[in-house]
């Protein structure tokens, strides 16, 4: 960008009258009606804006002489050339340069009360200039601690926030003010306020007040219409008050960062975090989405989309939620630390990255996430351990600690990979018992969700110590546990954990070396506890069917593997049918469904049982329970699309003319 200096500015004309009239609270300050034209004859033109006045400004590049400044009762409107519609910036309206000539960063404006009203302009600052920055708007509740009682009233419409520096809009303390956003933008502005020990590089500090390059405030704010960050350098937004933050239209969050030199600089508290490259909310402050919003390629440390301290997030909009592309370390798309967030509108989850740290998208500690529409989790990495002091490591989506995380309606997650020594290639479970501090965590899904093609090194899919539980059937279809020594193709289950089901489940290709499908054990850190189990609800819906798993160890347990202690419990109404499941490598893989270890076992009804075994059919019919090896009844086969045995007649396809449907016994489906 090109500072205009002081030598060819111009000053516009000046037309019209300017009328004042006389307002005694902020709620009843208007424009005045009366307006003063400028024109940028040779640009940049160089002004004064004075309060009580309207002004219009013609196309061009104006430079302001002096910060704007809004005091209580007082107004200062400016709009610049209106092109109806986007983008703003027809008119540019650069902030003033030092009268001191230091490079020291001026305002645009600063209120304390009053009406300060803008429209139609690029408000444009001189970040990535030779000076130091400047530019921005900064609300006070007061200029100099005596306050005079008014909040501010800060309306822009149509404005562009460029390059200003270290914020864009920022509202320290007046915490009545009302603030409203029309079609802005914020784009390109950089708060660069930290610094580093020149002999030590990775310590880092903070400088300046707590915010964000856009908009950082500490009361309500409202965004309508459509609302843009794009490639802020340090934070889109903050708040870290009770506020309320309403997007009332469309929301992208896109290309912004948060990142210091050093990638594990300290953050020594929440106004210093390195999370959250895009919106920032703390001490309950409350985000709002009604219309549909997009989390796009913002990077730094945790939640570099979303990142919430003790706040609340609703998606309220029928639109899909996208979080696409963040990368960075614990959750680059949502780093939740006692908070909650609940999507009442569909989400899509994908193409996230941590690059280390835990939690290829989202990064959730006493935290509470709610699904009330379908979500997408897809294509989300977590690289894995790659520094010693990581904090966890597990997760290839989402790691979930001393939390609670309910899909109430239909969920994928696919090709999730978790990498290196970490575990749960889409989702790992951990209560939080760290000192005094103790709190459990649990999923629960009370609709269908599928689980295909996650990778992790051990749980494929999932790795849990908490309770999991799908109450209404789940599909589990190419998931595998990838560790030399990988347990739990699709799910391990250590420690005090239930994995329970209801509904139909299928669990088909699952790979591991232990487990293709299922592990159950306590674990080293939870020995002799009988509380590590798996557990089909009795209900006459609450089937299963296992087929094509392996395992690569021989007798490692094909489908499933019981370890000591460790217990499955098969309800008895609806069938738990095992197709070929085979255990060992190449050519001597042999047909092993379950393996049970000393002191482990399995339940069918009242009976219970252990070793090996090797069925075709269901595991607990009166045929097969308990028997190591089982095939199916005499004139059947195992049908693998029915996933049970069927009579020889009935595995060809029989053409059925018939025009009265029968409700025939017709098996459940197996797969997808
Ligand atoms: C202002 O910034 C420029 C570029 O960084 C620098 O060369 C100049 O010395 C600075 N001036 C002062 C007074 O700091
Ligand atoms: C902020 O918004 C919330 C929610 O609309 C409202 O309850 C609260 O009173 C507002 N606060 C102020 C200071 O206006
Ligand atoms: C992602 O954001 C960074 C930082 O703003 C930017 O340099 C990069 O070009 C963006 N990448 C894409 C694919 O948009
Ligand atoms: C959690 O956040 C709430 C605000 O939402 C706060 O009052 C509470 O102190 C926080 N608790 C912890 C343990 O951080
Ligand atoms: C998966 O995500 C990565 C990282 O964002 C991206 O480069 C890649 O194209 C995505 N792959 C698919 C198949 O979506
Ligand atoms: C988890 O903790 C919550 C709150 O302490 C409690 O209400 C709930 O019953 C616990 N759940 C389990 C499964 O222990
Ligand atoms: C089985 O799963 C593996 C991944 O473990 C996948 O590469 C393969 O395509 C799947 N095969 C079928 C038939 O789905
Ligand atoms: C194990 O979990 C159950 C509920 O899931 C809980 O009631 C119990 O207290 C836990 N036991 C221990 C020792 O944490
Ligand atoms: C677990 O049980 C075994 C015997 O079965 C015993 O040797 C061991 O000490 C027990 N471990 C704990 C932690 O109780």
């Amino acid at each position: 960008m090109q500072i205009p200096s002081n030598n060819n500015a111009y000053w516009g004309c000046l037309l019209l009258l300017s009328s004042l009239c006389c307002f005694t609270a902020a709620a009843t300050l208007q424009c005045p009606t009366d307006v003063i034209y400028l024109e940028s004859v040779a640009p940049p033109t160089l002004i004064t804006l004075k309060v009580g006045n309207s002004y219009l400004l013609g196309p061009g590049l104006f430079v302001l002489a002096n910060t704007g400044e809004v005091a209580a009762d007082e107004v200062l409107c400016v709009t610049g050339q209106d092109r109806s519609g986007v983008p703003a910036g027809v008119t540019r309206l650069v902030s003033p340069l030092s009268p001191l000539g230091d490079n020291s960063t001026q305002l645009h404006f600063t209120q304390y009360g009053g009406l300060l009203q803008v429209g139609n302009l690029q408000l444009q600052g001189r970040a990535g200039s030779s000076s130091s920055g400047g530019g921005g708007v900064l609300i006070k509740r007061s200029k100099d601690g005596s306050d005079d009682g008014q909040a501010a009233t800060f309306v822009a419409k149509l404005v562009t926030f460029k390059s200003n520096s270290p914020r864009a809009v920022a509202n320290d303390d007046d915490t009545t003010a009302s603030l409203t956003f029309a079609n802005c933008a914020f784009i390109d502005n950089v708060y660069d306020t930290w610094g580093c020990d020149e002999n030590r590089g990775w310590f880092c500090y903070f400088l300046g007040p707590p915010g964000a390059a856009g908009v950082t405030t500490a009361s309500n704010v409202t965004f309508k219409g459509s609302t843009v960050f794009r490639r802020n350098s340090w934070g889109a937004l903050y708040a870290a008050s009770p506020v309320t933050v309403t997007f009332e239209g469309s929301l992208l969050v896109a290309d912004n960062t948060k990142q210091p030199a050093y990638r594990n600089a300290m953050a020594f508290d929440d106004l210093t975090s390195t999370d959250g490259a895009g919106l920032f909310a703390s001490g309950a402050a409350h985000l709002l989405f009604l219309g549909a919003a997009v989390f796009r390629n913002n990077t730094g440390a945790g939640g570099c989309g979303l990142a919430l301290r003790g706040a609340k997030a609703t998606f309220q909009s029928s639109r899909t939620v996208q979080f696409l592309a963040n990368r960075g370390s614990y959750g680059p798309a949502i780093n939740s630390y006692n908070a909650s967030i609940a999507f009442n509108g569909p989400v899509l989850v994908t193409g996230n990255t941590a690059l280390w740290g835990a939690g290829g998208a989202l990064y959730l500690e006493f935290s509470d996430v709610t699904f009330n529409a379908a979500a997408t989790v897809y294509n989300n990495t977590l690289n894995g351990c790659t520094v010693d002091f990581d904090d966890g490591c597990a997760g290839g989506a989402m790691w979930i600690q001393g939390s609670h995380v309910t899909h109430n309606e239909l969920a994928t997650y696919q090709s999730n990979v978790a990498r290196a020594s970490s575990f749960g290639g889409a989702v790992a479970i951990f209560p939080y018992a760290f000192g005094s501090k103790q709190a459990n965590s649990s999923f629960t899904a009370n609709k269908m969700v599928a689980f295909i093609g996650n990778e992790g090194p051990i749980g494929g899919a999932i790795y849990t110590e908490s309770d999991v539980t799908f109450a209404a059937g789940a599909q589990f279809i190419s998931n595998s546990a990838t560790a030399q020594d990988g347990s739990g193709g699709v799910v391990h289950v250590c420690g005090n954990s239930t994995l329970a089901f209801g509904g139909p489940v299928t669990f088909r290709n699952n790979s591991a070396s232990r487990g293709g499908a299922v592990t159950i054990t306590p674990g080293a850190w939870w020995p002799n506890a009988t509380t590590t189990r798996m557990v089909f609800s009795g209900s006459s819906s609450s089937s299963s069917c296992w087929m094509g798993n392996t395992a690569t160890t021989a007798a490692g347990g094909a489908a499933l593997r019981i370890e000591a202690y460790g217990s499955a419990l098969f309800g008895t109404t609806a069938p738990h049918n095992f197709g070929s499941n085979l255990a060992g490598s190449g050519n001597s893989a042999v047909e092993q469904d379950i393996t049970v270890l000393d002191k482990g076992w399995f339940t069918c009804n009242s009976r219970s049982f252990a070793g090996s075994f090797s069925i075709e059919g269901n595991v607990c019919a009166a045929r097969c329970a308990g028997k190591a090896v089982c095939k199916c009844p005499f004139g059947q086969v195992f049908v693998p699309v029915q996933c049970s045995c069927q009579r020889i007649a009935a595995a060809s396809p029989s053409p059925k003319p018939s025009t009265s449907p029968k409700p025939s016994p017709s098996p459940k489906p197996c797969g997808l």
